[in-house]
């Protein structure tokens, strides 16, 4: 029901323009790609059905629709994480609705921790493929069948097209864009050293603490996913440095920029 009224809603305030192929999320202290659509028009959570407006940390939670390099996108500025508290479920909504509305894909953006001592601050990786430890699957449940499958592949849920174009585009605007694997905690509480170093075990090259669910929505409703971290900080052991979510912010403050201009570079050339 909240996806049907949430596209509504959107429709209404789209009015005549041409509907969004590309849904953008945008992680932890990486908002400012926002700033870049053009002719925007911003809808706050809030006033979406379905759409988890969560705890506030200084700005509002809210979609941005407009173009970026002449490409009609939807951007999700600000995303609910299951340490909020909110149901795996509830996090459904987004996803689906940008689906509704038109989009064929979805690049997912989040601040991470990185596991490889090359890997540094302010770098930006490419998923290749994640580890889910969350815990939980936000399609468990009764399962509608005319939204996607009961049971979803998981193999190339990171599309290998999208994945060469953000590498083409990488290339293009000299940024050193790694490829690595993902893996995803619940969190709130950072991890420690010793989980770390099992996570690296098991094949991790990134810790974070979202996106994983989204991937696993995406798939499930037939969107393409293709997914970029931003590595915030070396992970729980690696480094001398506290582990603060104010590191983190900083962290992600020094790949923004680069972000920003690989989003914008992406999506002009987006085709689906
Ligand atoms: N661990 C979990 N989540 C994170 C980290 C981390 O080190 N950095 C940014 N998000």
């Amino acid at each position: 029901m909240s996806v049907a009224a949430a596209t509504s809603a959107i429709r209404e305030r789209l009015g005549d323009r041409p509907a969004p192929r590309l849904g953008i999320v945008l992680g932890s202290g990486l908002g400012a790609v926002a700033e870049a659509v053009a002719d925007p028009v911003a809808i706050p959570f809030a006033e979406l059905p379905g759409f988890p407006a969560g705890v506030v940390h200084g700005h509002a939670k809210r979609l941005v629709l407009g173009t970026l390099a002449g490409t009609p996108v939807a951007v999700l500025q600000g995303r609910a994480h299951l340490y909020e508290g909110v149901d795996p479920a509830a996090l459904a909504v987004p996803i689906r609705t940008l689906q509704a509305i038109g989009c064929e894909a979805l690049m997912l953006t989040n601040a991470a921790g990185s596991l490889r001592a090359d890997v540094l601050p302010g770098r930006l990786v490419a998923l290749s493929d994640h580890i889910n430890l969350m815990g939980v699957n936000p399609l468990v449940g009764p399962n509608d069948e005319a939204i996607g499958p009961r049971f979803v592949g998981m193999d190339e849920a990171y599309d290998p097209q999208l994945r060469a174009a953000l590498h083409a585009r990488a290339a293009e605007l000299d940024i050193d864009l790694g490829d690595g694997v993902y893996l995803a905690v619940s969190g709130p509480s950072f991890e420690t050293p010793a989980e770390i170093r099992a996570f690296a075990v098991l094949g991790a090259d990134l810790v974070g603490m979202s996106t994983v669910p989204e991937v696993i929505l995406a798939r499930h409703c037939g969107l393409r996913v293709a997914a970029v971290s931003a590595v915030t900080n070396l992970a729980s052991g690696l480094s001398d440095e506290p582990l603060t979510h104010e590191h983190t912010l900083a962290g992600a403050a020094r790949g923004a920029d680069d972000l920003q201009r690989l989003l914008v570079a992406f999506a002009g050339a987006f085709t689906p």
